[in-house]
């Protein structure tokens, strides 16, 4: 484990001797990962512990075979610069399964096949294809291992990329193992395979995996298996397909929520405090946002989680929110030191690994948007001579979905309660998406139905964080459109019960933001975006306290001219009108769009989006 970091202290390795036999004292664990070797045959099987010797070992083998380079200690200490497979770069929605036991549980938008057959299909894949590779169990725990309910898992992989990211990403190892024994718990097994068997002395690839991938979830079984793949949200099984598709369905089924968010902490020059989430889909700003460095004055803003939020009700009416992971696996392109210094200070401080960017000449690692010039030379993601002349030509240094994976804990702004057990009390709730035209910079729900309504008809263009076209308007419900876990229609009602349980006076209250707008002239963003978005949070924030004003428009509260804190921007007053603006033409376009998506529901739409979807339809046309 790389030093100082979440994961210090997660325990000795083991040592007597019956105990390194078996490995664990949990019957149903012993037993699940007997049969997978017996299915998969590995050369070999290691039990993850978390220590920093296995960190060394398992890094110092990945450089050996070509996987990782190690970069320069000066610079990036204890840290990997790793190229994938060119075809392996991203998250393959078309490969993903909800196979839930009955297809109407699936919904409209996930792909599904019958849990029979697709386990079939897969046993097939899985025999034999960890030959000639070492299989890895690594217990994690998604959350606070002393939280109330710990959530655990054991993910089988035979990657050794997988088993080392994972060390940043979750809370793993021994002392996680032991806890599981200790209470005889239930854990989420999620098996992996790169689906590249070794025949008796065929030499390895740099990146293993297969034209062959499933990406497969069985809700009812918390069960999950991957294949194929060795990407991030494809491989590390504890991200997307446990602690969003998996507990998704659990959620519903327990009565909270498991949401695509980030979630910040904002102080107030007053020192007042409030946290605030915000879903906005892959690649659409929420690491950065989770990392704001505020150009307001007196604002200051911490991290608590950049991509995953868990909420349950605390014991006082109240939404808390706890962040699963323990690392950050961010989009490293347009991360630089004017954007997001936050994020550049944490992977600065090593112990981080990072995937299809490019590597300098001296052994440090670049991409577009890090710094204003590129170095005169580098080595592209594909591991082809780069120089700045083909940059211009069009040709990128670095993947558009290329990452950086590092631990929370070295981030300047983490907040303490990132390591919360109980996690942090919600007092807003952002959906934004990546819209050239008609979603303004901010503006504010009526009330928590009102906000499902927002969140339920979000919408954004496609980006590369999933492999498909890039560019293209498609409505995203609260941005977990690819990591819902059971029916989309379902999903939203939940979040309608969610606010029926609860007193609206303490649940959070629900903004919709657009960072990307674009102005019709010249097309570039109207809105500076980046350290600039504390402006709209610090408006977010004055509503709560009941002192920004506001207009009311056909799809709610929009700042005044006066309102929204300008000061010092470099916008003309014409600029921010436009970036404000709520167009009556532009939402007449957008309503037979909403429509279209919501009748794809059929009966599964609750009633009351169809009644905010009516009311928008009336006000709109202004009658
Ligand atoms: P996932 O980790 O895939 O879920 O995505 P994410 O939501 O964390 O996205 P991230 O913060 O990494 O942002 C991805 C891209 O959006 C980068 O290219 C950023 O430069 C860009 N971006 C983020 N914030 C802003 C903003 O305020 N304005 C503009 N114009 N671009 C932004
Ligand atoms: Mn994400
Ligand atoms: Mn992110």
């Amino acid at each position: 484990m790389p030093g100082g970091t979440a994961r210090e202290g997660m325990g000795p390795e083991l040592t007597t001797t019956h105990e390194k036999q078996t490995h664990t004292t949990h019957a149903g664990l012993s037993a699940w990962v007997e049969q997978v070797a017996e299915l998969t045959q590995p050369r070999d099987i290691r039990w993850i512990t978390g220590s920093s010797e296995e960190w060394t070992e398992l890094t110092d083998q990945l450089v050996e075979s070509g996987t990782f380079v190690r970069l320069d200690e000066s610079k990036k200490p204890n840290s990997f610069y790793c190229a994938s497979d060119p075809t392996d770069v991203a998250r393959v929605e078309d490969r993903t399964y909800i196979c839930s036991a009955e297809e109407k549980d699936a919904g409209p938008t996930n792909n599904w096949m019958a849990p029979a057959q697709m386990k079939a299909i897969m046993t097939d894949l899985y025999r034999g294809s960890m030959q000639g590779r070492t299989m890895y169990v690594i217990p994690f725990v998604m959350g606070h291992i002393d939280a109330k309910e710990p959530m655990f898992g054991v993910e089988i992989t035979d990657s050794a990329y997988v088993a080392v990211s994972m060390l940043v990403m979750a809370r793993c190892g021994t002392t996680v193992l032991r806890a599981i024994e200790k209470t005889d718990a239930d854990f989420v097994p999620a098996l992996h395979s790169v689906g590249a068997p070794l025949a008796e002395g065929q030499d390895d690839v740099k990146w293993p995996c297969s034209d062959t991938k499933y990406i497969v979830h069985f809700p009812e079984e918390r069960t999950i298996w991957s294949y194929g793949s060795g990407y991030g949200g494809n491989a590390l099984l504890g991200k997307k397909c446990y602690a969003l598709r998996i507990a998704s369905a659990i959620a519903r089924d327990e009565g909270w929520m498991a949401e695509h968010m980030l979630i910040l902490k904002l102080t107030s020059p007053k020192g007042s405090v409030h946290y605030v989430a915000a879903a906005f889909p892959s690649a659409c700003g929420k690491t950065n946002l989770a990392m704001i460095t505020p150009t307001v004055p007196g604002w200051k803003a911490e991290m608590v989680g950049d991509d995953i939020a868990w909420m349950r009700f605390g014991e006082d009416g109240r939404l808390y929110a706890v962040n699963p992971e323990a690392g950050l696996f961010g989009v490293a392109p347009g991360t630089g030191h004017s954007t997001n210094p936050n994020a550049m200070a944490t992977v600065g401080l090593g112990n981080s690994v990072f995937t299809n960017v490019a590597l300098t000449d001296d052994g440090d690692v670049w991409w577009e948007g890090m710094t204003d010039e590129p170095p005169a030379h580098l080595t592209d993601w594909l591991g082809n001579s780069w120089t700045p002349a083909d940059g211009e030509a069009g040709t990128k240094a670095a993947h558009p979905n290329s990452r950086f994976c590092t631990p929370i804990a070295q981030c300047p702004i983490a907040a303490p309660e990132y390591d919360s057990p109980d996690g942090v009390p919600i007092d807003a709730i952002l959906f934004g998406g990546r819209r050239k035209s008609t979603v303004p910079l901010v503006y504010e729900s009526r009330d928590w139905q009102h906000g499902t309504f927002i969140g339920a008809t979000l919408s954004s263009e496609t980006t590369a964080a999933a492999t498909g076209a890039v560019g293209v308007v498609r409505r995203d419900p609260m941005a977990m459109l690819p990591f819902i876990g059971y029916h989309a229609g379902d999903y939203m009602n939940h979040w309608l019960e969610i606010g029926k349980s609860a007193d609206a006076s303490k649940l959070p209250r629900i903004f919709g933001v657009n960072w990307f707008r674009r102005d019709d002239e010249d097309g570039s963003f109207l809105w500076p975006g980046f350290g600039e978005n504390s402006r709209v949070l610090k408006w977010v924030i004055e509503r709560l306290e009941g002192n920004a004003e506001a207009v009311e428009t056909p799809i709610g509260f929009v700042p005044t001219g006066s309102s929204l804190d300008v000061d010092g921007l470099d916008m003309t007053p014409e600029q921010v009108a436009k970036a404000l603006k709520v167009d009556a033409a532009d939402w007449e376009k957008e309503l037979p769009l909403i429509q279209e998506w919501f009748e794809k529901f059929g009966d599964q739409l609750p009633a009351e989006l169809w009644a905010e979807f009516d009311g928008l339809k009336a006000r709109v046309s202004g009658h």
